[in-house]
């Protein structure tokens, strides 16, 4: 059996960020795109409202980077939110280039444009209700047609290899230990460049709007070989996830209050303007934080959203999936109000990178919702993270096709020894583990937030570390033991993150720290194990 794969360029990750960077270099060497279940295994297929861009005159740059500045509450990296405004027609087209089916106004010729919280204009490009999945059955076809691109379905990334550079006082980063699900066994992936496309973390909760694979993978496995990461206690939570208790993980669009929707009491009465003048249009983390109250006050676990006062066909033709999947848990939402909570949906803080998505490793890059990139600020605006995962896979792209000439072969790395491991007995502990967790995290780490809860999260992901850790150690890799692994690396980069702000912005709101703070900074974690190497010789 194959264990050892030599490669120009490994991709770890295959959604919407991962894909356009294969794509956007299949001119240049080979390439292995590596993924963990199925290649459309990823939030990217989930995505339903759309891409943000400025895509018409009544819109303009400066309106779109400075509702994208308002909604990050003072956090956002101007540079970085300027970037990927001034990129973001291009990325479109790119993506209308490479087929994908948006949209259009009823004439047939302009592409319709929705709208959502905080967007001051009608710019969100989309197909349907259905964007994600217009978007990544198109890549995942081109990807497949693409003579130089491996693809390495149920392979799951472990740890990054890391070597000296002769070159430069960093180290650099020279491929991965991945473990092929398929044939348990774990390979060896060389490569001259690796980029990190691994999504987010809203997995770490109990409720999240996120598909199974969202544990923070490459943010753990980029932290352990020593980059920074930031602003990881900026958790966003969806206002309008489906509350059934058969949907594990169903989100209703933000597109239907941006088309006319009303947030209501159980008694059907409207109360966002309460909080917000925008009412429900207003960034997500004020109305989830409204939702969250409003719920506390009357002891409901559920609110509502009401699209049934539109007529039946305007609501059929825009939301045909939100319609469809509602309808199967028995809720009409032409006719009936939809019974909703907020969950986790999307990670603001990542892996820190450049421009050109390069970490604080060579030849590392992170990508899409694993980096961290300055662009979301405190809380991110609705539909700039898909265009955050085009604009800046183009862009390291670009840099990765300056770079590759340059890049000499090292040495061949170590292959994995797993000679002094045994089989568990014991796969409860995992089970255990990921439970106590997810659920622990959702209670103290949550929506609203206390001093004392987020030291009780702390003490407790210290006691589980150092169980997995032990676990680790001593028994065969699984799946779930590399992502419970993960999960709690994430969770103590959040809690310690979150302890460290001192104020409320933005996702973050402590009931001990309720104000603002005059000066914004980034909560930056530099890890203490710079000398990383010892990953090549400390995982077993
Ligand atoms: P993903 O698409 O999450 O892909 C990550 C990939 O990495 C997957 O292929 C996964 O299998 C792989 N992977 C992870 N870890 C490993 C590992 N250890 N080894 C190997 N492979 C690994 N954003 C918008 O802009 N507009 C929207 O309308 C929108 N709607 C959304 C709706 C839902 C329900 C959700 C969940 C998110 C939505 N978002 C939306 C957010 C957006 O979809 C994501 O932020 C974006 O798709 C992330 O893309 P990505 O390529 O970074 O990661
Ligand atoms: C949604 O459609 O509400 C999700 C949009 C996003 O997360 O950007």
């Amino acid at each position: 059996m194959k264990t050892h794969f030599r490669h120009d360029v490994l991709i770890i990750g295959s959604g919407a960020a991962g894909l356009t960077l294969a794509l956007n270099l299949s001119s240049v060497g080979n390439i292995a795109v590596i993924s963990k279940n199925r290649l459309k295994d990823g939030s990217t297929w989930y995505a339903q409202g759309g891409i943000a861009a400025v895509l018409n005159n009544q819109d303009s740059i400066d309106a779109h980077v400075n509702d994208t500045l308002n909604a990050g509450a003072g956090l956002c990296h101007e540079s970085a939110v300027r970037f990927t405004v001034e990129n973001s027609a291009d990325a479109i087209q790119w993506l209308i280039d490479q087929g994908v089916d948006f949209t259009r106004n009823s004439n047939g010729q302009e592409y319709h444009l929705t709208q959502e919280g905080g967007h001051s204009h009608r710019r969100i490009i989309h197909s349907d209700d259905s964007t994600g999945k217009a978007v990544h059955s198109t890549l995942i076809e081109r990807v497949k047609q693409a003579d130089n691109i491996d693809i390495f379905e149920q392979h799951i990334a472990i740890d990054l290899i890391l070597q000296t550079d002769n070159n430069s006082p960093r180290l650099r980063c020279s491929g991965a230990y991945i473990y092929s699900r398929s044939q348990d066994v774990t390979c060896t992936f060389e490569a001259k460049v690796v980029i990190l496309a691994t999504g987010g973390a809203s997995k770490v909760y109990l409720y999240t709007s996120n598909p199974d694979g969202a544990c923070g993978d490459g943010i753990a496995m980029a932290w352990r070989a020593g980059c920074r990461v930031a602003n990881m206690e900026f958790n966003q939570f969806h206002p309008t996830c489906l509350y059934h208790p058969k949907a594990k993980t169903l989100l209703i669009t933000e597109a239907l209050r941006g088309e006319g929707a009303h947030l209501k009491l159980p008694n059907g009465e409207r109360f966002m303007h309460r909080f917000d003048e925008r009412g429900e249009l207003a960034p997500r983390d004020i109305v989830a934080r409204a939702i969250d109250h409003e719920m506390k006050r009357l002891g409901h676990d559920h609110l509502y959203l009401d699209i049934s006062h539109k007529p039946k066909e305007f609501t059929s033709s825009h939301f045909p999936t939100v319609k469809k999947q509602c309808l199967t848990f028995g809720i009409d939402i032409t006719t009936e109000p939809i019974p909703i909570v907020p969950a986790a949906h999307y990670t603001c803080g990542g892996i820190m990178v450049d421009q050109h998505g390069l970490t604080d490793l060579n030849n590392l890059y992170a990508i899409g919702e694993a980096s961290f990139t300055g662009l979301h600020g405190a809380n991110r605006m609705a539909s700039n993270s898909l265009l955050e995962c085009i604009v800046y896979a183009r862009s390291a792209a670009d840099h990765i096709r300056q770079q590759l000439p340059l890049i000499r072969a090292t040495e061949t790395p170590q292959a994995w020894d797993d000679s002094r491991v045994t089989d568990s007995d014991e796969d409860v502990v995992i089970s255990h583990n990921w439970d106590e967790l997810r659920r622990f995290m959702w209670d103290y780490v949550g929506i609203v937030r206390t001093h004392k809860r987020l030291e009780r999260a702390q003490h407790r992901t210290k006691l589980l570390q150092k169980e997995i850790a032990e676990y680790y150690s001593n028994y065969q890799i699984s799946n779930d033991l590399i992502e419970l692994r993960n999960l709690v690396t994430v969770a103590q980069l959040i809690i310690r993150s979150a302890l460290e702000r001192k104020e409320s912005r933005g996702l973050h709101y402590s009931l001990d720290y309720p104000s603002l703070n005059n000066i914004s900074r980034d909560t930056i974690l530099v890890p203490t194990n710079l000398a990383a190497q010892n990953i090549i010789v400390k995982h077993r």
